[in-house]
């Protein structure tokens, strides 16, 4: 673990930049890339609120919150990240992309690095074999919001070494989380569970079991979740959740996995939930 000392994070979306975070809060130099000049723009603006949230809760301290801005650089090309020891891709969750990405990593980052991929749902074998290292290539799929939520799911492909494994394992611990690891199976663990349940509660909507705020209300109250399935999916977003179902249901050929044809709409009015400003419920604020 010693050998990481600098950290890519591709892409600076809400998961790219919780990843920033919690890695330059933990001591280590981030790099964070994206293409877009103002997607970057954008991340140092969300990073430093959620610092300031901490702040003001008296989690860290106003130097802490310094500390951890000056361990971030942003770049918009990849070629800026050859010299990091782990990168972790956190891009939009599409398998061309991500494809051709690993690709172009491993041609540009240092041999001995770790490509790590943030991926939900695509397999971590088939990414790692468009590189010439599938034994550094390994899934860490960390949980939305990252600064708060404490779980990084470690996901090894099938040519991942133990080595990587255990430098990851350990990586995680040093950014404050805790890990579980899961095989390379459609939706590893945490989706394989969560997404049938959310698809689900969309299924009791489209049948007019009830409305969207007694669902939510049931199983908040009724099973202790901190947001019932329908909150969670507009907080994921209803696109995501689409995609991770029609892996699902691709990958394991049942149809208890098939998506909810009320959900399959949603996306395509563009009602991705909190992101584009109405999912199942309404969002002042967009981006909120
Ligand atoms: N940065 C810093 N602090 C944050 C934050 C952020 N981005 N978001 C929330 N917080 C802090 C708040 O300041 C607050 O701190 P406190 O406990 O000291 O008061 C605490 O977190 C709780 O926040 P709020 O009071 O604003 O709101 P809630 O109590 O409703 O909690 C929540 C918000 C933490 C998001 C909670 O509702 C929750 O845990 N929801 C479930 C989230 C979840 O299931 N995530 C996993 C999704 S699945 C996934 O990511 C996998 C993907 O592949 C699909």
């Amino acid at each position: 673990m010693s050998q990481i000392k600098e950290i890519a994070v591709v892409g600076a979306g809400q998961m790219g930049s919780g990843i920033a975070q919690v890695c330059a809060s933990s001591g280590f130099q981030v790099r964070m890339q994206d293409i877009s000049q103002e997607s970057l723009d954008r991340a140092q603006g969300v990073i430093e609120k959620s610092l300031d949230r901490l702040v003001k809760k008296e989690k860290i301290s106003a130097e802490q919150k310094q500390s951890c801005l000056s361990n971030i650089t942003t770049s918009t090309k990849v070629e800026d990240l050859a010299s990091c020891d782990l990168l972790i891709e956190a891009a939009t969750e599409n398998v061309d992309l991500k494809l051709s990405l690993f690709s172009r990593f491993d041609q540009l980052i240092k041999k001995d690095a770790i490509l790590a991929s943030n991926t939900s749902s695509i397999s971590i074998t088939k990414i790692a074999g468009v590189t010439q290292r599938p034994e550094k290539v390994i899934g860490m799929h960390f949980m939305n919001p990252v600064p708060i939520m404490k779980l990084v799911e470690v996901i090894n492909g099938l040519r991942t070494s133990e080595e990587t494994t255990q430098t990851v394992l350990e990586l995680s611990k040093a950014i404050g989380k805790t890990t579980v690891t899961a095989k390379d199976f459609p939706g590893f663990l945490v989706n394989r569970i969560l997404c049938p349940m959310i698809n689900e509660a969309v299924f009791a909507l489209e049948s007019g079991i009830a409305s969207p705020k007694d669902i939510d209300a049931a199983m908040k109250l009724g099973t202790n979740q901190p947001m019932g399935p329908l909150e969670l999916a507009d907080f994921v977003g209803l696109d995501t959740v689409l995609a991770i179902m029609e892996v699902l249901h691709e990958g394991l050929g049942e149809d208890k996995y098939r998506p909810a044809p009320l959900l399959r709409q949603y996306v395509e009015a563009g009602l991705y939930g909190r992101k584009s400003g109405q999912g199942f419920y309404e969002y002042t604020g967009g981006n909120s």
